[in-house]
């Protein structure tokens, strides 16, 4: 692949859709990512074929249940989905990467925007129940000192949700503390260089934070001695963004099978799926499969899964639903 995409066709790219997670039970989950997370509207469920993911998931079909969600309080600054998949094959659920320390490669967590980070993540974690990974920290965050509030939870099955406010790049729309969309996807990567470019020619193009360094309340997150963490974060124009880590000395191979446990894999929003998918493969992107158009009952769900610089799990997606 090249890397290089025509700049000129960006608005094509609207940023991160969704990222999707894998369960093991997805009423369970339903409930979960709906009443804790505040993602209560299902846009639609599915149960049935995943055609295009045979290059993905080794197998000569996939069948699985899907459910995209939205929050109904989305922001532009937390604009982004949650898709739920359970995989019905034989065996169910791929477990959770084991021993995945935070930025092995691999998508290593979910990041919902909030008002009012403290206040959301004590109702998360006293009143809903929910496990608690990081308790809340405020930074400012460089390479422009910017505040910023964080704090984890855990999913259902052990998948890493961030609960991030953007204190100091714009004012939250007035309410009560609450939880919005998705604010980003953070994953790692090999080769920081790389992905950099190859993400900035499809629109992702705002830092908001670059550092390298060591993230002292992630240490308990790793089985191994901490590696050091160089991590940027870039928002696109519209949709959610990215947080690519490469870990020093050595990333992990943490991918986990196609549809495991946790946030496993996101997609990029697209206007026109036949139109992206043309341009990318100009610029020499590979793709698994050729667009895929999946009937949800209430609209249609397309996509094409593509080859990114690590093999990660990443699609287009054009959301007619
Ligand atoms: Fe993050």
């Amino acid at each position: 692949m090249s890397g290089s995409v025509d700049q000129s066709n960006r608005p094509l790219f609207k940023g991160v859709d969704h990222v999707g997670v894998g369960v093991g039970d997805m009423d369970a989950a339903l409930w979960w990512f709906g009443r804790s997370l505040g993602f209560s509207q299902v846009l639609f469920d599915y149960t049935g074929e995943l055609p295009g993911l045979e290059d993905l998931t080794l197998r000569r079909r996939t069948r699985a249940r899907v459910a995209m969600l939205a929050s109904p309080f989305a922001t532009p600054i937390g604009p982004g989905r949650i898709k739920l998949v359970q995989v019905l094959e034989d065996g169910g659920a791929p477990p959770l990467p084991g021993d995945a320390g935070w930025g092995e490669l691999g998508i290593c967590e979910v990041c919902v925007h909030a008002r009012n980070v403290p206040a959301v993540h004590e109702q998360l974690v006293h009143a809903r129940g929910c496990a608690e990974l990081m308790a809340p920290v405020s930074a400012k965050v460089t390479p422009f000192d910017v505040d910023v509030d964080l704090s984890y939870v855990a999913d259902p099955e052990g998948g890493k949700v961030e609960i991030l406010e953007w204190r100091g790049l714009w004012r939250s729309l007035p309410g009560e503390p609450r939880l919005e969309g998705v604010n980003h996807v953070a994953f790692g990567v090999t080769d920081m260089t790389v992905t950099r470019e190859f993400y900035g020619s499809l629109g992702f193009s705002h830092l908001v934070l670059e550092s390298d360094g060591y993230f002292e309340p992630m240490r308990p997150w790793y089985p191994r001695e901490m590696p050091r963490q160089h991590m940027i974060l870039v928002l696109p124009g519209q949709g959610a963004g990215i947080e690519p880590v490469r870990l020093h000395p050595e990333t992990l191979d943490r991918r986990g099978e196609w549809g495991h446990r946790g946030p496993m894999e996101f997609a990029i929003g697209v206007s026109n799926l036949d139109r992206a998918c043309a341009q990318l493969r100009r610029a020499g992107v590979q793709f698994h499969s050729d667009p895929q158009l999946v009937d949800v009952g209430v609209g249609e769900w397309r996509y094409a899964y593509f080859e990114d610089p690590d093999g990660l799990y990443v699609s287009l997606v054009e959301a007619r639903y």
